[in-house]
């Protein structure tokens, strides 16, 4: 299933009123909201279902990583929550990945599409070096992404620089959920390396996650609207 509005905002607050607030203003403009780690852990699965009740869909994006026991029982809770798309790290493994996909399909809520995230943006090769692996960063993604897939997952979240390369290498229905997506108009802050909407959109990105561009702006429902503008969606 593909999003006719990809767009996905960031909500990056541990307050509540504040995130809802915002999340009111824009919830008509734009394909759904990604959570993270701050809210969650601030907010809870109660804080959680109020964003679920504004009725677009949800990324709960808390990137899973444990023995396949505990990731794959974790799984089945926020699937029972009603979230749209969560997230493993596929470094996690094949058993855990299996038992992730295994547990989100069990459940009387349909299934969220279950995203991998392989090297995370923040890590270059001498990161990985310090951590054991000799392995440039783009094989690295390569690898996990095909192994994800393997696993049965639907997707992974990578840089807008991989996008090309993970189409070609993984194919038209393997979703990719990109962040680090700056509007020419909007300040990068600290993402470095960063592409407009339109040419995440045109290179085949299926999710845009797009926080501080419309977070920070003075007149959220206002920059989301130019976004949907410029990428000549119909609502
Ligand atoms: O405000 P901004 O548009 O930079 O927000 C991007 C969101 O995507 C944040 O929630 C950030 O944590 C997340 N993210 C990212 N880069 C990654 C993975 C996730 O920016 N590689």
């Amino acid at each position: 299933m593909k999003y006719k509005n990809p767009i996905f905002v960031a909500i990056d607050t541990s307050d509540l009123d504040q995130a809802l607030a915002l999340a009111k203003e824009v919830r008509s403009l734009v394909g759904g909201f990604k959570v993270g780690l701050e809210f969650f852990s601030s907010n809870g699965a109660e804080g959680l279902k109020k964003v679920i009740e504004l009725g677009i869909p949800v990324f709960l994006d808390l990137k899973f990583h444990d023995i396949p026991n505990t990731v794959s029982k974790a799984v089945g809770e926020v699937v029972d929550l009603g979230v749209s798309i969560i997230n493993v790290h596929a470094s996690g493994g094949k058993a855990m990945m299996e038992a992730a996909v295994k547990s989100s399909k069990n459940k009387t809520h349909s299934p969220p599409l279950m995203a991998a995230v392989t090297v995370l943006t923040s890590l270059d090769e001498n990161d990985l070096v310090t951590v054991g692996q000799n392995t440039p960063v783009v094989s690295q993604v390569e690898r996990l992404s095909l192994l994800a897939k393997s696993c049965g997952l639907d997707g992974v979240v990578c840089s807008a620089n991989e996008i090309t390369h993970l189409r070609k290498v993984c194919g038209n229905d393997f979703f990719l959920i990109v962040p680090g997506i700056r509007p020419r108009w909007a300040s990068s802050g600290d993402q470095k390396r960063v592409m407009t909407p339109e040419e995440a959109f045109t290179l085949g990105a299926d999710i845009l996650v797009i926080g501080r561009p419309i977070t920070g702006s003075e007149r959220p429902a206002l920059a989301a609207e130019r976004i949907v503008k410029e990428l000549n969606i119909r609502q």
